[in-house]
């Protein structure tokens, strides 16, 4: 139940999930600000407009994040405010980051960048977005630059985070922006982001000789079958498919697999956008792999879905999502990646939960997200007693935030926001958090 000193405790944002100041300093649409604009995509029509206030209030937010304890800072640059116009460097955007970087240093926090966590500037959404091949370049570009303007004052970089929110949710299943359903687009998306994964990865060592580590952030949830049924394991193989191994099958083993690609085929004119070479830099050797765990799959066999499988009761406890909580799965995903794909150092780039949180005298007692910490941190303690090396853990999240297609309904921060006052007030597992930091130790 304790850590090393060399444990890196961190806490994880987005830009657009926080920053509000859409229109400031230069930025131009992203395309949640579209997607939040169409009816019925957002819950309430939210945006992220304002959300927490966080590009007038990064000083504030510092010294939360200061008292919290934490090593590191997780947190994304906004692509429409380094590039406003395709081709256009904006230098006012840029002098945010380099702010925010700079005053985490001069607090001893180290900052943990991510260049993309979804706010594709519209000007790349009009000329196809992640479908178009150049967007591999448009990215590069944009990397390029942070490494030039950040890389001194950076600790890592993760390239992309959770790509199959970005490919599935944006271009499959239509829920995330931009709010496409089709899944020809969707794994063009998906083959173009890892590419573009690759070719910064390889331009941070090759062309900056940079040494700061560089890894991407896959979400995964390990899928299982409702029974043993040979058709539930087939249910829950696609599932894994779709869900987990069209990422890490390219990403480690340099091919996407085959009976996936079978499977898909049907709804694939061809895949004539895997291009050779391709699969060498998607599969290029990083410095580290991030992980973000929340919850595991429960699938059956359907032989009228898509791909043969849905969702499957559960009598998990689950939490404000309805997600089940699963931390004895989460040590099965981790024994799973090890035996099957990587000995790279791993980062859990997010774990955290959202509930239904209420301030009751100026206090958040949020007793279920304290237990669910707890126990994904003791998950984390015992992987590496027995040596799978998991070199740190951020919390999701800081701050309550922009929740996506969920808007401000869902609360994952330790930190309540009054999105009327932009106040914050620490809920009890901030409280425990910095405690548990402060210990190096979940006992009490
Ligand atoms: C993962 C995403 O990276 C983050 O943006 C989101 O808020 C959390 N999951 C919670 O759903």
């Amino acid at each position: 139940m304790t850590f090393t000193k060399e444990f890196t405790f961190g806490t994880a944002t987005s830009s657009y999930q926080i920053e509000g100041a859409h229109a400031e300093d230069g930025r131009t649409p992203s395309i949640w600000d579209m997607f939040c604009d169409i009816p019925g995509k957002v819950y309430k029509q939210h945006n992220g407009d304002v959300a927490c206030d966080h590009y007038h209030r990064f000083e504030e937010d510092i010294q939360h994040i200061k008292n919290l304890g934490v090593d590191t800072y997780r947190f994304s640059i906004a692509w429409p405010r380094i590039f406003p116009q395709k081709g256009v460097f904006n230098a006012e955007g840029m002098a945010f980051y380099k702010k925010l970087t700079s005053r985490l240093l001069e607090e001893g926090i180290k900052p943990a960048v991510t260049l993309y966590h979804w706010d594709l500037p519209m000007w790349a959404h009009e000329e196809g977005g992640w479908t178009n091949r150049e967007s591999v370049e448009w990215f590069a570009d944009y990397a390029k630059v942070c490494f030039q303007e950040l890389d001194e004052y950076v600790d890592s970089w993760i390239t992309h985070n959770e790509p199959w929110c970005a490919g599935f949710l944006g271009y499959h299943q239509g829920v995330h922006a931009p709010g496409h359903q089709n899944l020809e687009e969707a794994l063009k998306a998906v083959h173009h982001i890892l590419l573009s994964h690759g070719k910064v990865v390889q331009m941070l060592k090759e062309t900056f000789h940079s040494e700061t580590p560089i890894g991407i952030t896959l979400n995964l949830s390990p899928v299982y079958a409702k029974t043993d049924s040979t058709n539930d394991q087939l249910a829950a193989n696609n599932a894994d498919g779709y869900s987990n191994r069209w990422f890490l099958d390219p990403v480690f083993k340099g091919q996407y697999p085959t009976d996936m690609m079978n499977l898909f085929s049907k709804y694939v004119h061809s895949y004539d956008f895997i291009h050779q070479g391709d699969m060498e830099l998607i599969s290029i050797d990083c410095d580290f792999f991030g992980i973000n765990f929340y919850s595991r799959g429960l699938v059956e066999f359907n032989a009228a879905a898509d791909f043969m499988y849905q969702g499957a009761y559960s009598d998990y406890e689950k939490t404000g999502m309805g997600w089940d909580i699963a931390p004895k799965e989460f040590k099965d995903l981790i024994h799973r990646l090890r035996k099957e794909y990587t000995d790279l150092p791993i980062y859990i780039t997010e774990n955290g939960a959202a509930f239904d949180d209420q301030v009751e005298n100026g206090r958040v007692h949020d007793v279920k997200r304290v237990e669910y910490v707890e126990q994904h941190l003791q998950a984390v303690s015992e992987l590496n007693d027995e040596g799978m090396n998991i070199q740190g853990y951020y919390l999701w999240s800081l701050l309550d935030n922009f929740e996506w297609s969920f808007g401000y309904d869902k609360r994952f921060g330790i930190i309540y926001v009054d999105f009327d006052s932009q106040e914050r007030i620490w809920k009890d597992s901030a409280h425990r958090y910095a405690e548990i930091i402060k210990n190096r130790s979940l006992k009490v």
